[in-house]
């Protein structure tokens, strides 16, 4: 399975194109439509989420609700073009009226500058800003719902929540309260903080009041929970096969995502051994399974059968309505840089696109191990492989 985005942030469309989604799976506009409307919605958004109504149209690979097993082609209107006709228009030279809205000033923190460099767009930074926008991350959620849907025909669940947004943090102790995602997923989803616990919500709320009221932004952690991956989906054979590798790189390929880790990894580092591993055990029934989950469901690259626990960092929004220096890219004056409509934080819409990336990287694993035709087949052959690993 592989998938491309493209689109600009004030462009007509958004797309996603997916290749090898097996035939068969059941998937509705409404399983995806779901998903974008829990990326729009989390406190701290900015007035874009007012405009648009984020809703997907198959254009191509799916008939009666199921997947053909062809190319699947994702489209998602973006209602704010209607707004940007004139700037965006791909077929007028550009000319004074169609320039309007140059940025000139970088901003800190965002791609403008060095991707201005990169691509000699000396003539106007809008032509980076419009691809490095996250409202690309739409798509990465389009598509994550689609891996849902396929991980869920095997039993396998996926979820993200918000671990802290700046000072104000989740009570994780609590995590061990829910029995399942569901349980965990009622809980979060309740929050438009995507917080744990109310105490968390209402200091999440807070700080980003604050935030908004000085001008400013701010960065958080979100965490996501995976369960139910069958024992030994990617390989300690070679580094390009390690899939916590794979999900590391997913993750920190979202905008603002600067760091990573799996468990309790950045804690681990003042650990000894003894306080560390996950003993293993025996039973029947289960099979060989774990004490604990403290490596976050990864052992040499490859999955353990217990939670994949992955966090992410994210950094605070770069563009200040409070703007930091910069330089006029024309006259190489000091300027403050360019101001674009903003969020005061990414950190609750980026839960839900980290769940997405964790999706797509399982999906990924689950398709090169197993049949990648026909989602009946593949149910089948991970069946058989689960039975054998429980007899091992
Ligand atoms: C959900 C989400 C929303 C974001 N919204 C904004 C925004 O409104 N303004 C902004 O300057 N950056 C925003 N960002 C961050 C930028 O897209 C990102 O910082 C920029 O592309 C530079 O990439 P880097 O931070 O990964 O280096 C957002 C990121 C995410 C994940």
């Amino acid at each position: 399975m592989r998938y491309v985005t493209a689109g600009e942030s004030h462009g007509p469309e958004e797309i996603a194109v997916i290749e090898g989604i097996p035939a068969g799976l059941d998937l509705s506009q409404e399983v995806v439509d779901k998903q974008l409307a829990r990326r729009q919605h989390g406190y701290g958004r900015g007035d874009r989420q007012k405009i648009e109504t984020d809703t997907v149209t198959f254009l191509t690979g799916v008939r009666h609700q199921k997947t053909l097993g062809s190319p699947i082609t994702l489209e998602v209107h973006n209602d704010d073009h209607n707004n940007w006709t004139k700037i965006m228009a791909p077929n007028e030279p550009a000319n004074a009226e169609n320039t309007l809205r140059k940025v000139m000033r970088p901003r800190p923190g965002h791609a403008d500058l060095v991707g201005g460099m990169k691509y000699r767009h000396h003539e106007d930074l809008r032509n980076v800003l419009e691809r490095s926008s996250a409202r690309e991350t739409t798509m990465r959620v389009a598509v994550g719902a689609v891996a849902k849907k396929l991980l869920a025909e095997i039993g396998v669940d996926v979820h993200g929540f918000v671990a802290n947004v700046g000072p104000a943090k989740s009570d994780l102790s609590q995590l061990t309260k829910y029995k399942n995602l569901d349980e965990l997923r009622a809980i979060t989803e309740s929050f438009d903080t995507r917080a744990l616990d109310a105490k968390a919500d209402a200091a999440i709320k807070d700080v980003i009041d604050r935030a908004k009221k000085d001008a400013n932004t701010v960065g958080g952690q979100v965490e996501v929970i995976a369960t139910g991956m069958p024992v030994g989906l990617g390989s300690y054979v070679t580094a390009d096969d390690k899939l916590d590798a794979k999900i590391a790189r997913a993750i920190v390929g979202i905008n603002a995502f600067k760091g990573v880790q799996f468990g309790s990894a950045f804690d681990n580092s003042e650990k000894f051994g003894d306080e560390l591993m996950d003993e293993i055990f025996w039973d029947p029934e289960r099979g060989f399974y774990r004490g604990s989950d403290n490596l976050g469901g990864f052992e040499g690259g490859m999955t353990t059968g217990e939670a994949i626990v992955v966090r992410g960092v994210v950094k605070p929004i770069p563009t200040l309505y409070r703007p930091m220096q910069s330089v006029d890219i024309d006259t190489h004056e000091n300027h403050k840089a360019s101001i674009e409509r903003s969020d005061t934080t990414a950190v609750t819409a980026a839960a839900v696109i980290a769940e997405a990336m964790v999706a797509i990287e399982l999906a990924k694993a689950v398709l090169d191990k197993f049949d990648s035709d026909n989602i009946d087949r593949m149910k089948e052959q991970v069946a058989l492989y689960r039975e054998e690993i429980k007899h091992f």
